[in-house]
């Protein structure tokens, strides 16, 4: 058995970027052209990254506030976001199919927020995501979870059925309540992740050091908006990531339970893409805002 790597001195080269030969995204060069194609659905490939606008809370905690009504509140947000992530019962009964970008669709579930959420399975058959032509699958692993090893277990099932049929994985990093969030936990859960085959990571921000848990992972990392937050520190948030190597976010409360979502959509867009400071973004939330 190995020991465990408890060592303090590690050197993450923060200030040298990971190599992108072949592609834009990081650690995406060898892939297939049907992924490399479905990851442009994804990540705008001038800037590189992604606003994933995520609405599929409902998988686990039914009608959460804000998504009530997705017909009325989300479809009017969706040509502001470059991907939507949801789910396939959401993507077939309000979702038009004109919806022309990516669409990422979650491929595990089980338990309601009632029971224990790390014990989780496969949701959805690759021919459905075929058939749905989804960008990519989402699959939930628990590091340090009660249902650890089989949640990587559903991820490389995913991983490779995705493989057959080019369609990448998105892990995303369930971090439990008793589970400390900091920059250490999210390097183990990120990096086990993309060893294992993910395409890419969806994880939090964590304010301390996140530039070495992007540094240390090969492939994109796209951040989790979280609990909803004032604007502006939402902002800072992303723009903190984006700077320490994010890929993107994949944003869903901070966007669609602000008081004006459209503005705040407009708004992180312009942090992820256009390197916006927090404070030039929050100005152009509060001028969209009193436009809306
Ligand atoms: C649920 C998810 C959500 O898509 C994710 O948490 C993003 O939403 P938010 O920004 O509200 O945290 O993966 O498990």
């Amino acid at each position: 058995m190995p020991e465990a790597d408890d060592k303090q001195a590690k050197s993450f080269h923060t200030d040298r970027p990971q190599e992108t030969p072949g592609f834009f995204l990081k650690g995406c060069g060898a892939l297939d052209w049907g992924m490399q194609n479905r990851l442009s659905r994804i990540f705008d490939p001038d800037s590189g990254r992604t606003v994933m606008l995520a609405v599929d809370h409902g998988y686990f905690q039914g009608p959460t506030t804000g998504l009530e009504r997705i017909d009325l509140d989300i479809v009017p947000l969706l040509g502001w976001a470059d991907t939507l992530m949801c789910t396939r019962g959401i993507l077939r009964s309000v979702i038009p199919p004109t919806f022309a970008k990516g669409v990422v669709l979650r491929a595990s579930g089980g338990p309601s927020i009632l029971k224990e959420l790390s014990d989780e399975h496969l949701a959805m058959s690759i021919e459905e995501a075929v058939r749905l032509d989804a960008a990519a699958l989402a699959v939930q692993v628990f590091i340090g979870g009660e249902h650890e090893s089989r949640s990587i277990r559903n991820m490389t099932r995913l991983v490779d059925a995705g493989n057959r049929h080019g369609i990448p994985t998105l892990a995303v990093t369930a971090v439990g309540r008793e589970l400390t969030r900091d920059a250490k936990y999210m390097r183990l859960a990120v990096r086990i992740c993309a060893e294992l085959g993910a395409t890419y990571v969806k994880t939090y921000f964590v304010p301390e050091d996140f530039e070495t848990v992007t540094a240390s992972c090969p492939v994109p990392i796209v951040i989790a908006g979280g609990k909803k937050q004032p604007e502006l520190d939402a902002l800072r948030m992303a723009s903190l990531a984006i700077r320490q190597g994010a890929s993107g976010v994949d944003m869903g409360r901070n966007i669609f339970q602000s008081e004006h979502p459209a503005a705040m959509i407009r708004a992180v867009r312009a942090v992820v893409h256009e390197n916006a400071s927090p404070e030039e973004a929050y100005d152009l939330y509060r001028d969209l805002r009193e436009e809306s």
